[in-house]
């Protein structure tokens, strides 16, 4: 097990004010039902941005996060945000954030790698801080996935919803020497990227007359076929982050999945030996907010005094592209 580089300061949530209830989709014409979509999927409702942004609510997490780790704007050397739903093309969502903050001294940059984004880009800022680059790290995921939804096909647009969530990355030093990442692993296969994705409104593709009339610029998804993908992906994924944190299922204090699909949780955490009693869901209060995900989740349990410092948790996640990442933090 390797010594632990980055620890988790702080943690914070921006969560639209909008409740959409599954009796909700009967009113946009949606020929579906609570029972058919609790039953698929464990979702009761989802979160919809309004007049909230991945901007306001990535800074909503950010500045609960920050509040949290006894950190101000200022003190802030690199903010990550995993989206995939920036509010604008260019430039990067979390140059918007930056402004948002007042970070004046801060990089900042996107990371694009779907629902697994957020692990990604732990990942990439605890390597980031390992080189030196800086000492405190905003990480982010802002997603407001019903901007990217087809709201007239149904197998797609019960299951998602939006939302942020942050932490402060801070080195693991002095009395946290043993706090941080104890292990973490990423992997992709692009070559079933058409199985999630959205087809046109790109570079490729640029957004035209022709693209909005066919509906080609919103999420497509062969459900069937993600969800075999992301339960071998997914189990996989726990296995290398309990391997290389030297650990086993018992070990770890909770487990928090990407929060897509209940029966997709059930099947991971069985793999991985851990009850689900040890396994934290919310899929049933926000739907899937892709990558924002987790660190909603991981907000909630800390300040629900679910698990404290000290307290060993599994993350796992499944994404387009397809991507996937796993990693043992100890709290
Ligand atoms: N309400 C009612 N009926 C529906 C709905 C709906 N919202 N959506 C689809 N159906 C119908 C279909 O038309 C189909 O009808 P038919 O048999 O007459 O053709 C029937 O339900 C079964 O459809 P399937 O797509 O085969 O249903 P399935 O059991 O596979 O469940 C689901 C669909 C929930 C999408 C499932 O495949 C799944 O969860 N896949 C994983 C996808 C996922 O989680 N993606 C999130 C992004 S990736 C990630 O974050 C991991």
């Amino acid at each position: 097990m390797k010594r632990p580089v980055a620890c988790i300061a702080g943690t914070g949530r921006g969560i639209p004010a909008h409740v959409m209830t599954n009796y909700d989709f009967a009113a946009i014409g949606i020929e579906t039902s609570h029972e058919w979509i609790v039953e698929r999927s464990g979702i009761h409702e989802r979160h919809i941005a309004k007049s909230e942004t991945a901007c306001s609510l990535g800074s909503e997490a950010a500045r609960q996060a920050m509040q949290r780790a006894g950190v101000d704007a200022g003190q802030i050397d690199v903010i990550v945000v995993s989206t995939a739903t920036p509010d604008r093309l260019l430039p990067a969502t979390a140059v918007d954030i930056q402004a948002e903050l007042g970070a004046s001294r801060a990089a900042a940059f996107d990371i694009s790698a779907a629902c697994s984004g957020w692990l990604y880009a732990l990942t990439v800022a605890e390597g980031m801080m390992a080189s030196g680059v800086g000492e405190t790290f905003l990480v982010i995921a802002a997603e407001k996935m019903s901007a990217i939804t087809d709201w007239t096909d149904r197998s797609t647009c019960v299951l998602f919803g939006d939302g942020a969530g942050a932490v402060v990355l801070k080195r693991s030093q002095g009395k946290h020497a043993s706090q941080g990442i104890l292990s973490a692993y990423m992997r992709s296969d692009g070559t079933l990227a058409d199985l999630l994705y959205r087809p046109n409104g790109g570079a490729t593709t640029p957004f035209s007359a022709e693209v909005l009339a066919d509906r080609s610029h919103y999420v497509k998804m062969s459900g069937r076929e993600v969800f075999k993908h992301a339960v071998r992906s997914m189990a996989d994924a726990c296995d290398r982050a309990l391997d290389g944190a030297k650990m086993t299922g018992a070990d770890i204090d909770l487990l928090i999945p990407h929060q897509a699909n209940i029966r997709i949780i059930e099947a991971t955490a069985k793999h991985a030996s851990i009850p689900m009693d040890k396994v934290y869901v919310n899929v049933d209060r926000y739907g899937n907010t892709s990558s924002a995900s987790i660190p909603i989740a991981l907000d909630e349990v800390i300040e629900s005094g679910r698990v404290h410092e000290g307290s060993r948790i599994l993350m796992v996640a499944f994404g387009a592209g397809f991507t996937w990442a796993s990693m043992v933090v100890r709290l």
